[in-house]
């Protein structure tokens, strides 16, 4: 079996941050002292995942390459992959279907932002289901806002909603999709919803109706942030400065987590830490490189 794939869904219009995301590309704002994108990568990386799609606009596929090249600094490979117009979450699995080459994937959102204790354990015990999809359940106070999962006490999926008028639930079904092989073949039955997009909750749905859909929960020990307003941004901001300073740890550092998967030597961390030695992001990786 071909190994499981990552996609980083990070295209958009962001019109909710306008008139920040008129010229800029609301993944590449910066999230306290590095770009959002690095966030939901780093999810990708603690999952294992080498292999990665980014899908952006057209527009904004040169940043995106500037700031993440081909992935190989982090012993990773990135394909860059354009969507024309922001058509829907499910359209990521259409046009990924070639770089997946009918292998399972894990795609996350390039706006969403976790944080929690044995984030890696629940996402690989996830991505090693050999069939069927698995989306993670996190309680939240406002649900018809979300995507909306119900579920019994054995934990099999009983509904799935879009902005529910009466949610079933009080768990939003946060921005991490982990799908086998499938997906992109469920995705190209999907029509366009009344908004005009490819909905995620249909390829979902269609997992369910096979009695193939599962859900975790994310339990009150994890931290979902969602960045798509300026007052959320600016929250999230200050979450990731407050845990960081706190613990005199990063949140969502690359570097870092290539170099404890193994995936670049500590002759690799220390060159990359040179670009940056003038930030305190460039001292942390050569801390890492001393052993901590
Ligand atoms: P949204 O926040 O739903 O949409 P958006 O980013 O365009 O923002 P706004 O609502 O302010 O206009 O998107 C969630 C994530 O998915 C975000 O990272 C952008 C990405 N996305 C795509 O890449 N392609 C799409 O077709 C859509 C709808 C979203």
């Amino acid at each position: 079996m071909t190994d499981r794939k990552g996609i980083i869904l990070a295209g958009g219009s962001g019109t909710r941050l306008y008139p920040i995301t008129h010229s800029l590309s609301k993944q590449l704002l910066p999230l306290y002292d590095k770009p959002m994108i690095y966030y939901p990568l780093s999810v990708l990386m603690l999952a294992g995942l080498r292999e990665i799609a980014i899908i952006t606009t057209p527009e904004d596929q040169d940043q995106f390459r500037r700031l993440l090249r081909d992935g190989s600094q982090w012993g990773m490979r990135f394909e860059y992959i354009t969507q024309a117009r922001p058509e829907g979450l499910a359209q990521a699995y259409i046009l990924a279907e070639d770089f997946l080459g009918g292998a399972a994937s894990t795609m996350v959102l390039g706006d969403n932002i976790f944080y929690g204790h044995d984030l890696p354990q629940l996402l690989k015990r996830a991505g090693s289901r050999p069939e069927g999809g698995t989306v993670f359940g996190y309680q939240v106070r406002d649900p018809e806002r979300y995507g909306v999962v119900s579920f019994d006490r054995e934990g099999t999926v009983l509904s799935i909603e879009e902005k529910p008028a009466k949610p079933r639930s009080n768990f939003a079904v946060t921005g991490i999709y982990v799908l086998d092989g499938s997906a992109p073949a469920r995705a190209r039955a999907v029509r366009p919803s009344e908004r005009g997009e490819l909905e995620i909750t249909e390829v979902l749905t269609s997992y369910l109706s096979d009695g193939l859909l599962n859900v975790e929960r994310m339990g009150r020990g994890f931290a979902w942030l969602d960045t798509g307003t300026h007052a959320s941004l600016l929250d999230a901001g200050n979450f990731v400065r407050m845990i960081e300073e706190r613990q005199n740890v990063k949140i969502g550092c690359p570097e870092e987590i290539a170099f404890s998967e193994g995936w670049i030597d500590e002759a690799a961390l220390r060159t990359l830490s040179q670009l940056y030695l003038k930030t305190e992001y460039g001292q942390y990786l050569v801390r890492i490189a001393d052993g901590g």
